[in-house]
């Protein structure tokens, strides 16, 4: 009986915690709304069309764009100057294709939020599938992402401007 008690007690443990990741949050589904629509965004120049994903970059195929605020911040050649940062607002979002010709599958998000409590190195950072199933919550803080996007070469984290 004691066994039984301590097993089912361990299982729901285990439910729990893999509800908790699962679990989308308020400022998720805040963020898919701000993203989920183009408008209002300008595609990056160095993806003006879908592009295969460049440097240790995770994913496929992809196309950048930055919302106004983002867009606000970027230089005549369409990219953020060296030592320079994005104001608080700015979104990047990288759509990611299934293939050169295909449809997008998921978002990559992240919003500069410095003072927010759930920021990871002065960003938000999500991803999302496109009917807005959240993949990574902002929850996370970023921790499976600002790894990659401290490292050589970033300008404020972001990474694509040295390789596209
Ligand atoms: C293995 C390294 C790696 C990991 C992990 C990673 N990224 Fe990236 N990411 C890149 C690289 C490299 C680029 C730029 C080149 C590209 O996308 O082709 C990029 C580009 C992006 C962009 C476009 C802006 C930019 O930095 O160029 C967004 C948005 C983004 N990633 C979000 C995320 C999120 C959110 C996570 C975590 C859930 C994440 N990334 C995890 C390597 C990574």
């Amino acid at each position: 009986m004691k066994k039984y008690i301590a097993f089912t007690f361990l299982l729901s443990a285990l439910l729990v915690t893999v509800q908790s990741c699962k679990k989308t949050t308020q400022e998720d589904t805040d963020l898919y709304n701000e993203i989920v629509s183009n408008t209002g965004y300008t595609y990056y120049v160095g993806t003006p069309g879908i592009k295969a994903s460049s440097g240790n970059s995770p994913h496929g195929f992809e196309r950048i764009r930055f919302n106004s605020i983002a867009q606000a911040a970027l230089d005549s050649n369409g990219k953020l100057p060296a030592a320079t940062s994005f104001p608080d607002g700015a979104i990047i979002v990288k759509d990611i294709y299934s293939s050169a010709s295909g449809s997008i599958n998921l978002y990559a998000v992240m919003k500069k939020a410095a003072n927010n409590s759930a920021a990871g190195h002065g960003y938000l950072w999500a991803e999302f599938e496109t009917d807005g199933k959240t993949v990574v919550s902002i929850s996370k803080k970023g921790s499976s992402c600002t790894g990659c996007h401290s490292g050589s070469t970033n300008r404020d984290l972001v990474r694509v401007f040295d390789l596209l």
